[in-house]
């Protein structure tokens, strides 16, 4: 990449980024986007990512939650850094937090346990369990990209994070230190590498199929290029991101706002013919933050209200019946599988009736193939990857991991869209084609 002109950084607003810059020459490279690798946890199911933090520096392991608050890893052992910096009360980085207050700690100082400094809340999405936690920062590393390969390695010094116990990580993928939130809050991974690089607070998600091949989290705009040459952040469709005004998290204080990601499914369609649903669970009810759909890494498969999954699951059995392919008895975790005899192949999995979650139009949907709706369990048998969540959940469609493998998803903050790709299958690519070869 080329370094940028002279002539340019002199321009009089850029003069004091090249003073700054003068005295550390790496800090003058200012990237358009970063990138991370994500793996998936073969018995948990969980999608990882490594995070390099702290002086000297530590790939952390820790698990992706796209609705999480925060980035929080366990301080209680091992954490060992020079550039560690707890959070002073008061401070503008408590606001930023939206700290609960100031909190003291009673044994030797170290990161997670100092005086004058402000708490947060943490939570363990995956098991909802909660706890407070100190703020602080440390330096991060992390690579940049042009959206091809990786590229230069830059870092952000002053990087906020909440300190958690070690018995917080229980639940999680076993390696795993911590969970990387990514969700609607300004301490989240894309708002915080938003603001160090001045780009645009744009993230992108794609998850591989593959638990021995990574998928990739991209943060800032596009391109994102994936081999057979496919740019992943072209021909995406765009629907409205809504907040839940409501926290969904285990805890909270009130007034908060959720920071999951919440889209507006009006209807379901399965080969191209209309469920009958109770159209006010898929609507979020603005005083208790019930209903609606929101997305979730956290959970490994789709998760429907009771009467929404019933309609959904007979529609499906109805439809892939009427192709001839044969139901057999379930297999846990899942209540409706087939014999795979009947079922043909194509480019995007199993040939199964497809699942539309329709959007703000008819026109608007998101629909779901065979690679992103059976889950194979055995040599002849697919199940459809959804699971019944009770008769009154908290939100109605947790669209799952399962389902968002091999799609990219692009969550522009500042305009409140998500753009999705549907199945790169289509174009003959997977998520986990991201060259991660190096190129500097
Ligand atoms: C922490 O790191 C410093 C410097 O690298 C080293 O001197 C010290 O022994 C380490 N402490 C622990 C508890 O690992
Ligand atoms: C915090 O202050 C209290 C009381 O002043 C003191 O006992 C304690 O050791 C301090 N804790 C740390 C981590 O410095
Ligand atoms: C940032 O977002 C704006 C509006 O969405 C867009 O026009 C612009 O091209 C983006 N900037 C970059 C660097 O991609
Ligand atoms: C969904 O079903 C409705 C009613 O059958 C139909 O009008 C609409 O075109 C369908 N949409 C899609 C995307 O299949
Ligand atoms: C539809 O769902 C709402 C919200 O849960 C519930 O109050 C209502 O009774 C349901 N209507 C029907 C017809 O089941
Ligand atoms: C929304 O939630 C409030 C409080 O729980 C409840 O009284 C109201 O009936 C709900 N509205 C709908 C449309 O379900
Ligand atoms: C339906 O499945 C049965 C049993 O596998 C098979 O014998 C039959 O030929 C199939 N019929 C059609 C129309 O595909
Ligand atoms: C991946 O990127 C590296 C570095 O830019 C390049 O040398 C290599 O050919 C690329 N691999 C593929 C399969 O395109």
């Amino acid at each position: 990449m080329a370094p940028p002109s002279l002539q340019f950084l002199l321009s009089s607003s850029l003069l004091v980024l090249l003073l700054a810059s003068l005295s550390n020459a790496k800090h003058s490279f200012r990237p358009k986007a970063l990138v991370l690798p994500i793996s998936k946890d073969a018995s948990t199911l969980q999608y990882l990512t490594r995070i390099n933090q702290r002086t000297p520096l530590v790939s952390v392991t820790v698990v992706v939650d796209l609705g999480g608050q925060s980035l929080w890893v366990d301080c209680d052992q091992g954490y060992n850094s020079s550039t560690y910096y707890p959070a002073r009360c008061h401070s503008s980085q408590c606001s930023l937090a939206n700290s609960l207050g100031c909190s003291e700690c009673y044994s030797a100082p170290k990161p997670g346990c100092n005086n004058n400094t402000c708490g947060v809340i943490i939570d363990n999405t995956v098991t909802r369990t909660a706890t407070t936690g100190q703020l602080g920062s440390d330096v991060i590393s992390i690579q940049s990209t042009d959206g091809s390969t990786p590229g230069r390695v830059v870092t952000v010094s002053k990087f906020l994070f909440a300190c958690a116990p070690t018995s917080l990580l229980e639940g999680l993928a076993s390696g795993a230190k911590g969970m990387s939130g990514l969700g609607r809050t300004r301490i989240s991974l894309p708002s915080q590498f938003a603001s160090a690089f001045s780009f645009n607070k744009t993230f992108a998600i794609c998850l591989s199929s593959s638990t021995s091949s990574n998928g990739v989290l991209f943060f800032g705009s596009g391109p994102y290029k994936f081999l057979q040459n496919v740019d992943a952040s072209t021909n995406l469709i765009y629907t409205k991101l809504y907040i839940n005004p409501v926290s969904t998290a285990s805890a909270y204080s009130s007034g908060d706002a959720s920071a999951e990601y919440f889209i507006g499914v009006n209807s379901i369609n399965v080969s191209g013919n209309a469920v009958p649903l109770n159209k006010s669970l898929l609507s979020i009810n603005s005083s208790d933050g019930y209903g609606g759909t929101k997305i979730s890494t956290v959970n490994p498969y789709t998760v429907m209200e009771t009467s929404i999954y019933k309609a959904v699951t007979k529609a499906f059995i109805k439809a892939a019946v009427a192709r001839n392919i044969t139901r057999v008895g379930a297999v846990s975790p899942f209540g409706v599988c087939f014999s795979s005899q009947n079922v043909g192949s194509t480019r995007v999995g199993p040939a199964v009736p497809t699942i539309d979650l329709v959007l703000e139009s008819e026109n608007v949907y998101w629909r779901i193939f065979g690679a992103n709706s059976m889950v194979q369990v055995g040599n002849n048998v697919l199940c459809l990857g959804f699971m019944d969540g009770g008769s009154n959940p908290r939100t109605s469609i947790v669209i799952g991991g399962y389902q968002l493998e091999d799609n990219l998803l692009q969550f522009n903050l500042a305009n409140s869209k998500l753009g999705f790709s549907s199945s790169l299958l289509f174009r003959q690519t997977t998520c986990a084609n991201f060259n991660f070869t190096s190129s500097a």
